[in-house]
Formats: structure tokens, C-alpha cells, sequence
């Protein structure tokens, strides 16, 4: 009979422990791939739709765009870059494209970090929408 309160006691502590480990494994799910790199745009500069409207042109031109202003760091492809001088590998965007929304890439591009260059200057918003189309459309 003295087992039983004990047994009891441990059991009453099973639910919220398995409950614990499971939203705890969620929510790192979750919030790994912004750890994982620490830049966060406001929430309501990720909300912001692309308003550019996707064409053939505006594809090609977002792949010169690329290339010019982008592909050193980035990889031709956007796959990444490789370490070289810098202080942080260059991502691969195509894939954070996939967890990241169009207007937190035209906030990040337009204001820059490190070593990321901000580039609010040197092209218009328009140009910036259409290089982000361009590497949405390398998502596989
Ligand atoms: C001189 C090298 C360099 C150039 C040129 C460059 N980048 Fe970057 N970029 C980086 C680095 C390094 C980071 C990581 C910065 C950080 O997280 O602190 C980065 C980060 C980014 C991010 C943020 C990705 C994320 O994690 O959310 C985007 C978007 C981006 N670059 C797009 C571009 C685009 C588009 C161009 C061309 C217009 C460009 N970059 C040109 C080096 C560069």
C-alpha cells in the first residue's frame, strides 16, 4: 500500500513531461532555421507582397541582375558562396527563400548586414523585386 502514492506521484508528472518534450521539439523545429542565422526582418516588412507582376522579361532580367550584383557572394545559382574573406559563408537563398518570405528577402537586400552589402542605394525597389523573383523560380 505505500507504493501506491508514489507510484501515483510519478505518473501525475508523465503527461506534462511528454507534453514538454514534444512541444519542445516542435517549437525548435520551428525556430531553428532563424536561429540558425539570427536576421530577423519586422514582421510587417516580411508581410509584403512582391508586386511585381512575374514575366519572361522580368525573369531574364532578374538573372542579369543576379549575376551582376549578386553571384560573387551568392554562388552563380544562389546555391551559396564559398568562405573566402568573409566573416559568414554567403547563405544559399534558394533555400531560404523556402522559409522566408519574399518581403523579408527585399528588406534584408535593401538594408544589408556584415557583409551582405545593402544595396538600397546602388538598385531601384523594382530591380529588387525582380531579383528575388528570379530566385524564387530556381526553387526546385
Ligand atoms: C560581398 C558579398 C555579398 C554580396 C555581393 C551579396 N551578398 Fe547577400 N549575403 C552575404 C552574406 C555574408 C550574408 C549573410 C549575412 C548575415 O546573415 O549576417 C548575406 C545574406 C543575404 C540574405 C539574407 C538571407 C537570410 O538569411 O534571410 C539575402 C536575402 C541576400 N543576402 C541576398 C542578396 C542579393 C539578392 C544580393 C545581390 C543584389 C546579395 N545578397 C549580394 C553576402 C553578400
Amino acid at each position: 500500500m505505500r507504493k501506491t502514492p508514489l507510484y501515483s506521484f510519478r505518473l501525475q508528472w508523465l503527461v506534462p513531461a511528454a507534453l514538454f518534450l514534444v512541444f519542445g521539439f516542435l517549437i525548435s523545429g520551428l525556430l531553428a532555421p532563424a536561429w540558425a542565422h539570427g536576421w530577423k526582418s519586422p514582421p510587417d516588412a516580411a508581410l509584403v507582397k512582391n508586386p511585381v507582376p512575374l514575366s519572361p522579361e522580368v525573369l531574364a532580367g532578374g538573372k542579369a541582375l543576379f549575376k551582376d550584383f549578386c553571384s560573387r557572394c551568392h554562388g552563380k545559382d544562389a546555391r551559396g558562396g564559398e568562405p573566402g574573406e568573409y566573416t559568414m559563408v554567403p547563405p544559399d537563398l534558394v533555400s531560404r527563400l523556402a522559409s522566408h518570405s519574399h518581403g523579408d528577402f527585399f528588406w534584408k537586400i535593401n538594408r544589408g548586414r556584415g557583409d551582405m552589402p545593402g544595396f538600397a542605394e546602388d538598385l531601384s525597389s523594382e530591380e529588387i523585386w525582380t531579383i528575388i523573383h528570379h530566385i524564387d523560380q530556381l526553387r526546385p
